[in-house]
């Protein structure tokens, strides 16, 4: 039988809908929540990122504040940018927007944003909290995960999951918080001997790695649940998942389709990251 869909659309709607009630709740209470976004340079996709993020948080009552810089912008100037940001009492979070230019160090920016304000996610301080369990904000893209199988009354508790993709944003973020909730994980990638076995095992997988199609429908268990991190486009137009769909979709009992998939939920997990931390 044909997977059933997780509908990220939908799902991301639900949950931008309640941040709306938790942004009007907090208004009452005299709280605005305030997302400052830092962008620098003129990567087209970053632009369309951040006007995104922007118009999402003008829709839920967040107040959003975007900085363009320009592609010159030294480090220390931006360093002076972010040293403000953490002491503006209207902001409770800050998000620069990543790539930055080559001559800037972003491990150095991101680790200058103040812990409390991180709704990224990505400094040393907040994931090391993410490890050992400590109170934290979850990186938006495998936040939006957890919250797909959430909502779909998906429990990782005792299941093999297995993540395809190490990286700091995805891959390893979301190991550990499958971990956190009871999982058996496993994660694969470049240099993994047999990915197909590894992946057949799975009775969550979450493809994370940004290779067109790579996982196909013989790599996946009968009736597991496939989470297509992966937007990867080819040719002009057409934008595909590092999961071939259609294969997929006769084994998996549960799948995500791109577009549609994760990628809603990422923007709906930053807000509702910022409403935390202007609750906090
Ligand atoms: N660039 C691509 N994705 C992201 C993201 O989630 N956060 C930031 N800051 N930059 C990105």
């Amino acid at each position: 039988m044909p997977a059933q869909i997780l509908d990220g659309k939908q799902i991301a709607a639900e949950v931008r809908e309640e941040v709306k009630q938790e942004v009007a709740r907090l208004k009452e209470q005299g709280i605005t929540p305030g997302l400052a976004v830092v962008l620098v340079g003129d990567d087209p996709a970053s632009q369309v990122y951040v006007r995104n993020k922007h118009r999402a948080c003008e829709e839920v009552g967040i107040y959003s504040v975007v900085h363009r810089l320009p592609a010159e912008t030294t480090q220390a100037q931006l360093l002076e940018l972010i040293t403000q940001l953490n002491n503006d009492p209207q902001i409770h979070g800050i998000l620069v927007q990543l790539p930055l230019p080559g001559h800037i160090d972003e491990k150095t920016v991101i680790d200058t944003i103040a812990l409390e304000k991180d709704v990224d996610g990505f400094s040393p301080a907040n994931v090391g909290n993410l490890v050992i369990g400590d109170k934290c904000f979850y990186p938006c893209t495998p936040h939006g995960c957890m919250v797909l199988l959430d909502k779909t009354g998906i429990d990782p508790k005792g299941k093999k999951a297995v993540v395809v993709g190490r990286s700091n944003i995805v891959g390893k973020p979301m190991a550990m918080m499958l971990l956190a909730r009871h999982a058996t994980v496993t994660i694969c990638h470049s240099r993994t001997k047999d990915l197909a076995e590894e992946c057949r095992q799975a009775d969550i997988l979450v493809a994370a790695v940004g290779k067109p199609e790579i996982i196909t429908g013989d790599m996946i268990k009968e009736g597991a649940v496939v989470i297509d991190v992966g937007i990867n486009r080819v040719g002009e137009k057409k934008l595909v998942g590092d999961v071939h769909f259609e294969s997929a979709a006769q084994k998996a009992g549960w799948i995500t389709p791109v577009p549609g998939g994760v990628g809603p939920m990422t923007i709906a997990m930053l807000l509702k990251n910022t409403v935390e931390a202007a609750r906090r």
